[in-house]
């Protein structure tokens, strides 16, 4: 048997291309890796945490499908739900909570850092990591990539999965495996700082044509003359080119920038052109999809029912365990 493979993300709103060459691309790739044994989800009851308006939530949920789809992601291959309708995830989240010490979600920085930021939590916010758990454990998932902010949470799923199967002395829970991608180069936004919707320095993913250009041309550069030798390491314009560009195309910009009597205004237009043609496809498939609003309900629809025949295993396998049937 292939190893299940399993990753959620949360619906945070539009995506840009940080997204996307820091965790969409290598979540869409999984699918490659081990097809029809790879689930990835939308993590709608997380966003809860933050009381989000209803259709605003449902909005981000229909997007983000929506764009990943539009990326490459083939739903035969990759189970791709909502993590609101496996039925046992939130039955699961309760059972575990009873046997999870309080100590440990004290401890979890994600929780710590937003109290350090004066926030004041929820209950949801508090057990977000045994929810968390729950999506990784009901699946029997042997491999969870994540982003190195989700190390802990990983940790924890390990902790609580061990405490069960010990307290109820039966192995019930698979122990899962994080694959943490520690290499992932952080993409730069407009002003040099790392592109986040936090600083307003992001390009977006799918926007449009006039405003990527419009966002592309806005990016602030120091006053070289047009005429002088430009050192293109120093650029943020050439660091954002690289992402779409071939080595050779790199060289050659590089060239281009070296040499002189090349402006930023030309390596802005390089960039404008490269960063549409790399879209291009995905800009075509988005636009088909888009006709077909019943395709993405349909395709969400269907992982569910794979994701829920296996939810449906464990949470029979826990119910017996813990004496409720
Ligand atoms: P966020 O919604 O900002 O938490 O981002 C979701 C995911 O996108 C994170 O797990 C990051 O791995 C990735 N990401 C966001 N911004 C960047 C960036 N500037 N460079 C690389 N990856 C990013
Ligand atoms: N907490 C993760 C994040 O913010 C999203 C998530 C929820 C997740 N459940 C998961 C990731 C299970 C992996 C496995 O990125």
């Amino acid at each position: 048997m292939s190893k299940r493979i399993l990753t959620g993300i949360q619906p945070s709103g539009i995506l840009h291309i940080g997204n996307y060459f820091g965790a969409m691309r290598s979540a869409i790739e999984l699918q490659n890796q081990n097809p029809g044994n790879t689930f990835l989800f939308i993590a709608d009851l997380h966003s809860l945490t933050v009381n989000p308006e209803p259709a605003d939530l449902r909005m981000r949920v229909q997007r983000l499908a929506l764009d990943f789809l539009a990326c490459g992601l083939d739903p035969e291959k990759t189970a791709f739900f909502r993590q609101s309708d496996i039925n046992g995830v939130c039955e699961l989240t309760w059972i575990l909570n009873t046997i999870t010490n309080l100590g440990l979600l004290e401890r979890a920085h994600s929780y710590k850092d937003k109290i350090a930021k004066g926030f004041v939590p929820n209950n949801g916010l508090f057990s977000y990591p045994v929810l968390m758990a729950a999506d990784i454990l009901i699946y029997q998932s042997d491999l969870v990539p994540v982003g190195k902010d989700q190390k802990q949470h990983l940790e924890i799923t390990r902790d609580l999965a061990i405490r069960f199967n010990q307290v109820y002395k039966k192995d019930v829970f698979k122990i899962p495996e994080p694959i943490i991608s520690e290499s992932v180069a952080v993409v730069p936004g407009t002003d040099g700082q790392k592109m986040s919707k936090s600083y307003n320095n992001t390009i977006e993913l799918f926007g449009e044509e006039k405003a990527i250009r419009k966002k592309i041309m806005s990016i602030p550069t120091d006053s070289t003359p047009m005429e002088a030798p430009k050192d293109p390491d120093k650029c943020n314009i050439f660091a954002l080119y690289k992402l779409f560009s071939t080595q050779e195309q790199i060289d050659a910009l590089a060239a281009k920038y070296r040499a002189g009597n090349f402006g930023y205004g030309h390596a802005k237009q390089a960039l404008f052109e490269a960063y549409m043609e790399f879209f291009a496809p995905m800009r075509k498939r988005r636009e088909e999809l888009l006709k077909d609003p019943g395709y993405i309900e349909d395709v969400l629809k269907k992982g569910a029912e794979r994701a829920n025949a296996v939810a449906a295993v464990t949470m029979d396998k826990v119910r017996r365990t813990v004496g409720l049937k």
